[in-house]
């Protein structure tokens, strides 16, 4: 796929349409959608293109100071943007737990989950509080229990509702490059003396996403939900995540602008994927530049897709 050519796609979009583009002449006023790492990056452009269409937007914010601001932004733009901002730290377990259940007690419904937010750590390896390594635990640990909390909301949602609910896990396309041999390496992933940083443990990450979105959406199929789940690459967008420091960030902050997206353009394929009516009914599939994508190399490996859902419900289970 390449940013250059800009062509669209089977559906009309490709790498150039922005989330204004894909939702243009939507209204989106009977949706509820929660998006994770929505004050910055991409999941800010998703948000504010959602909230003009009409959607109340459920904001899950590491601090509540910087869910305000976003929020005040958005309202700037959109005076009768709808934006509920709730504290949640995706590293946290507890946090998640506690989320879900103040999510909960809103008794607010739940048409559209967007799991967007995301970390790179590119100087040093990190652990939680656990002790479990930071990419693994916020970008899959993290968002994977919250899904699995707020699905009864979802379904509900969807059954009183009668609109199709939709799941959207933001991957990234590096998980079918820089995966360490093996895919995902458990035995390493706790304890402080984990190598996994930069790129190959961001992969890994991002590899568990894909198989969190293989395997949810059979399992929500057979069981007839009504509830889609998706996860795709937003493609290169220069925002925080891929900030580095030192020499690195120096070379790729003079990357010509051309090689990476807008974030208004990074933003369109997850939203379209949460409420574009060409997207009902899809699911399971791995989606780039608003299309249907292939899947490659570790993402096919169904025994690490199990280990991999396994090794999460017991982390789950046990902290
Ligand atoms: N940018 C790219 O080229 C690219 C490529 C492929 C995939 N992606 C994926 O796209 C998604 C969005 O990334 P982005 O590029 O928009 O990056 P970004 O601007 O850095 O946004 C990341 C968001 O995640 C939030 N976040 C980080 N740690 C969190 C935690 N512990 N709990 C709750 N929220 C947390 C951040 O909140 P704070 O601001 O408060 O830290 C921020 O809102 C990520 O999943 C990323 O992996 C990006």
């Amino acid at each position: 796929m390449s940013y250059l050519v800009g062509s669209p796609g089977p559906n009309g979009f490709g790498p150039a349409s922005t989330a204004e583009d894909v939702t243009r002449g939507l209204n989106l006023e009977k949706l509820t959608i929660m998006i994770t790492g929505a004050t910055s990056g991409i999941g800010f452009e998703a948000a504010k293109a959602l909230a003009e269409r009409g959607a109340r937007i459920v904001m899950p914010s590491l601090t509540m100071k910087e869910g305000l601001e976003a929020k005040d932004k958005i309202v700037a733009l959109t005076p009768k943007a709808r934006i509920v901002v709730m504290k949640l730290d995706l590293s946290d377990l507890n946090s998640v737990r506690n989320f879900a259940t103040e999510f909960k007690q809103s008794e607010l419904p739940l048409n559209v989950l967007m799991n967007n937010a995301g970390l790179s750590l590119n100087d040093a390896p990190r652990q939680t509080k656990d002790g479990l390594e930071m990419m693994f635990a916020v970008n899959f640990i993290g968002h994977y229990a919250l899904t699995n909390l707020l699905l009864d909301t979802m379904r509900s949602t969807a059954k009183d509702s009668g609109i199709q609910g939709r799941i959207v896990i933001v991957s990234g396309g590096v998980y079918a490059k820089f995966t360490p041999p093996g895919g995902i390496i458990f035995e390493q992933l706790v304890g402080s003396k984990n190598p996994y940083y930069g790129l190959t443990g961001y992969s890994q990450s991002k590899l568990a996403c894909i198989y969190h979105c293989l395997e949810l959406s059979k399992q929500l199929e057979k069981e007839g939900a009504n509830i889609t789940v998706n996860t795709l690459h937003p493609g290169a967008i220069r925002t925080g995540l891929v900030h580095m420091k030192g020499i690195k960030g120096y070379i790729s902050d003079n990357l010509p602008s051309f090689l990476f997206k807008t974030p208004q353009q990074g933003a369109s394929t997850q939203v379209f994927l949460a409420v574009h009516p060409k997207a009902e009914g899809v699911t399971g599939k791995y989606y780039a530049d608003c299309n249907e994508y292939f899947l490659e190399g570790e993402a096919h490996n169904t025994e690490l897709l199990k280990k991999t859902l396994k090794w999460a419900d017991e982390w789950i289970s046990t902290h």
